[in-house]
């Protein structure tokens, strides 16, 4: 590593440690650890995230770091420090918010994602910017803890947010990690694979969250992973299911509940119609055989369909046809992808 990108850990480590401090014993971290309380987050899950908490300061990190011998340059390069102009005085990034460490994948810490004591602060969370060492779109949350119980367990859990993996950890579920409020990328996949092909997504149930499944589902679909997804009542995020509902009903009905991404993604198509209306029925059933006719398997294609058919009395002769019609020209569009040396997806697991 060059001398400056271990100056920079370093620094992130004794910041973070010392944050920690400021939450747990300090009359200043009073309110911050209270609020955590408040939410559910419990002793151990502080300590095990090391969760910390900045003080309402302009130069609290300015002057301990500066007191440590760290270059200030550097330390704004880390992005710990910001200046409106290079003529101006180094202030602190971070005050004032509840901090969580995020680490490398060999479990140093590289950056921070501060959250806002109230809801009425904006942003929400003010993560580290880009740096020589943190790529938002290249680091899932928890992953250097997650690591062997993913490969032990054999599946990851996809969440949104921080407060979803800690909470999901300290309700039994280890192979969780989040995002960083960015959409799911190749990469991210790269990573995931690493360690497992099977993936269950867990992602908050408002819109947002929904049409991020599936979008993250259609994309882990093509890089060949098997994907399922624990879906959650009344637009609540994991973290809200499991102050609300326990622990033990998150692991079985959400997580022990999670459903083939084809029937994810049949319930997504008819959201927001109306399947009385003919026009409505008529799209959701075009929508539907497309994808039942990407499956695989013979048998499953034909369950699907029947599921059709009866539920919307519909014969099944005419499903089927309309089905046979598919399977022929996609077959020939991807011989002809191919032929044109374009990229192929790996193809998926059949079990
Ligand atoms: N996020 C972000 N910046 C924001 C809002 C969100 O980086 N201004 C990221 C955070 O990583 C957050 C995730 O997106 O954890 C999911 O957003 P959201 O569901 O709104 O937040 P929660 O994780 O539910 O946060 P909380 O429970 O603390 O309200
Ligand atoms: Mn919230
Ligand atoms: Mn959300
Ligand atoms: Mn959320
Ligand atoms: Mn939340």
């Amino acid at each position: 590593l060059p001398p400056d990108h271990i100056e920079m850990i370093k620094a992130h480590e004794l910041l973070a440690k010392f944050y920690h401090h400021l939450l747990m014993n300090t009359n200043e971290g009073a309110d911050a650890l209270n609020h955590l309380f408040k939410r559910g987050f419990t002793k151990e899950s502080i300590q095990k995230f090391n969760i910390g908490y900045s003080l309402p300061e302009w130069n609290f990190a300015v002057n301990y770091l500066d007191k440590h011998g760290f270059s200030l340059e550097t330390m704004e390069k880390a992005g710990l420090l910001a200046r409106r102009n290079k003529d101006q005085a180094f202030v602190d990034r971070f005050r004032n918010r509840i901090m969580f460490p995020l680490l490398n994948e060999k479990g140093k810490t590289i950056a921070f994602s501060a959250r806002a004591l109230s809801d009425e602060d904006h942003p929400k969370y003010l993560n580290t910017p880009e740096t020589q060492l943190f790529h938002k779109s290249s680091i899932l949350y928890n992953y250097h803890q997650a690591r062997s119980h993913i490969r032990r367990i054999g599946y990851t859990v996809l969440f949104e947010g921080f407060a979803d993996v800690i909470s999901a950890d300290g309700a039994g579920v280890s192979n969780g990690v989040a995002l960083m409020g960015t959409a799911l990328t190749e990469k991210h996949i790269q990573i995931l694979k690493r360690l497992s092909n099977s993936i269950v997504l867990c992602l908050d149930s408002d819109d947002a969250g929904l049409e991020a499944a599936f979008k993250s589902g259609s994309l882990l679909e093509r890089y060949g992973m098997d994907v399922t997804v624990a879906q959650l009542p009344d637009k609540l995020d994991p973290d809200d299911y499991i102050q609300q509902f326990g622990a033990e009903k998150f692991r079985e009905d959400v997580i022990g509940n999670a459903q083939t991404w084809m029937a994810f993604k049949l319930f997504y198509f008819r959201r927001g119609k109306n399947l009385q209306n003919e026009g409505d029925l008529l799209d959701f059933i075009d929508k539907a055989i497309i994808e039942i006719a990407k499956l695989g398997n013979a048998v499953e294609r034909d369950m699907y369909l029947r599921q059709l058919s009866e539920e919307f009395s519909l014969s099944l002769d005419a499903l089927m046809s309309q089905l046979n019609e598919l399977i022929q020209p996609h077959v020939d569009k991807k011989h002809e992808k191919q032929q044109a040396g374009e990229r192929q997806p790996e193809p998926r697991k059949v079990n």
